[in-house]
């Protein structure tokens, strides 16, 4: 998979811009504050219509105006023209400038896995940012994973807010809390069966790519989820329970609570690992993941280090490349040129941003 070519009209602090990539290896240089990430960013949403580092959409308008267009032409299995537009009015996507209605079948044509600095956080974090991750990455490889999300979480409100009316009124059907509960569990099972599936995958990769990298360990993803059993042990479980739902009015099992563990020798890295180490397991995971795309997909995904060289150090950076194959097209954002090889620095574009006439066209 790759990008030969972006366009951008007023995204963060660009008005407008094009610019042709290398099909192996693109360095974007410069000082801090100077656009960098804004590019990687771009590349980032033209792939899944979000940002990595806001929730908020018109974040990305170039101040002062009223929409932002992020173009790109990208080869899958055939070379197509993306497009997508944010304004006020929401998001816009096209293929080949015909708008594809449904995000979900634009989303996971494009796949993109980006290691940022500071990812560690992840495991001081709340659960959800935990799933978050698991949603992204599985939108991207599987095309109805979002839909099942989505009517989950449908289902999930009604039913929610269903067991508010029935904790004001008790004399309120169950009838039909049973039935919002088995559609709960039908949505929830397709979702868990895909997230199992994605990390027992991960799971295959995962130490390998860690003791490549950087120091003997076996590291292990585990799974929590409350939907491990069958269908009819998970009813049965929300119907011996209810009392304990309608006490609080809201649903208390289900996918929206699962987790996912890494450990590091059998020990979970939350509580046990250092910073290095927890670093370096979810740079572990990221290039897994890589793995597995390329297993699903029979193509590598696009690769982003946004800053990378201030979280590793050279050598550790050093020996991600070298483990990275040559077919996949690699984005490197870095204040400092010195602190690449030059061995890749020879076969790289850098793109000297804030000093360079081609970004303003
Ligand atoms: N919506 C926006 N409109 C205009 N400018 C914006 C917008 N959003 C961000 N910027 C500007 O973009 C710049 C930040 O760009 P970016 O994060 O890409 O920097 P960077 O080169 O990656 O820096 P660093 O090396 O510190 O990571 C800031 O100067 C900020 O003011
Ligand atoms: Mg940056």
């Amino acid at each position: 998979m790759k990008i030969l070519t972006l366009k951008l009209s007023n995204f963060r602090n660009y008005e407008k811009l094009k610019l042709i990539f290398n099909d192996n290896l693109n360095i974007f240089y410069g000082n801090n504050g100077i656009g960098k990430t804004n590019l990687v960013e771009a590349i980032y949403v033209l792939s899944l219509t979000k940002s990595f580092r806001t929730n908020n959409d018109r974040n990305l308008i170039k101040d002062g105006e009223i929409s932002t267009k992020i173009e790109g032409e990208v080869e899958t299995n055939t070379t197509n023209e993306y497009e997508v537009v944010i304004n006020k009015e929401g998001k816009k996507v096209k293929i080949d400038n015909n708008v594809v209605s449904k995000l979900s079948e634009y989303i996971s044509k494009i796949n993109i896995v980006l290691l940022e600095a500071d990812e560690q956080i992840i495991f001081e974090e709340s659960p959800s940012e935990r799933r978050k991750l698991l949603n992204i990455e599985l939108c991207n490889i599987k095309n109805d994973y979002i839909i099942y999300l989505n009517n989950y979480n449908k289902i999930l409100k009604q039913r929610n807010f269903y067991l508010k009316e029935l904790y004001l009124n008790s004399n309120g059907s169950l009838e039909y809390l049973d039935i919002l509960t088995k559609k709960l569990i039908e949505y929830g099972k397709k979702i868990y069966d895909y997230r199992k599936e994605f990390i027992d995958n991960i799971n295959k990769y995962i130490s390998d790519k860690y003791k490549s990298i950087f120091e003997y360990g076996d590291i292990f993803i585990k799974y929590n989820s409350d939907y491990t059993k069958n269908e009819d042990e998970i009813f049965n479980y929300y119907k011996i329970n209810y009392n304990k739902e309608l006490n609080l009015g809201k649903t208390l099992y289900g996918i929206h609570h699962d987790d996912i563990i890494f450990q590091l020798n059998k020990k979970d890295i939350a509580i046990w690992g250092s910073n290095g180490q927890k670093k370096n397991a979810i740079i572990a995971f990221k290039l897994a993941l890589i793995e597995l795309i390329y297993a699903e997909k029979g193509s590598y995904p696009i690769l982003i280090l946004d800053d990378l060289f201030s979280a590793l150090d050279n050598l550790k950076v050093k020996n991600i490349i070298k483990i990275l194959s040559d077919n996949i097209q690699t984005f490197i954002t870095t204040t400092d040129l010195e602190k690449i090889d030059n061995s890749l620095l020879e076969k790289a574009d850098i793109f000297d941003i804030g000093n360079c006439g081609v970004f303003n066209e």
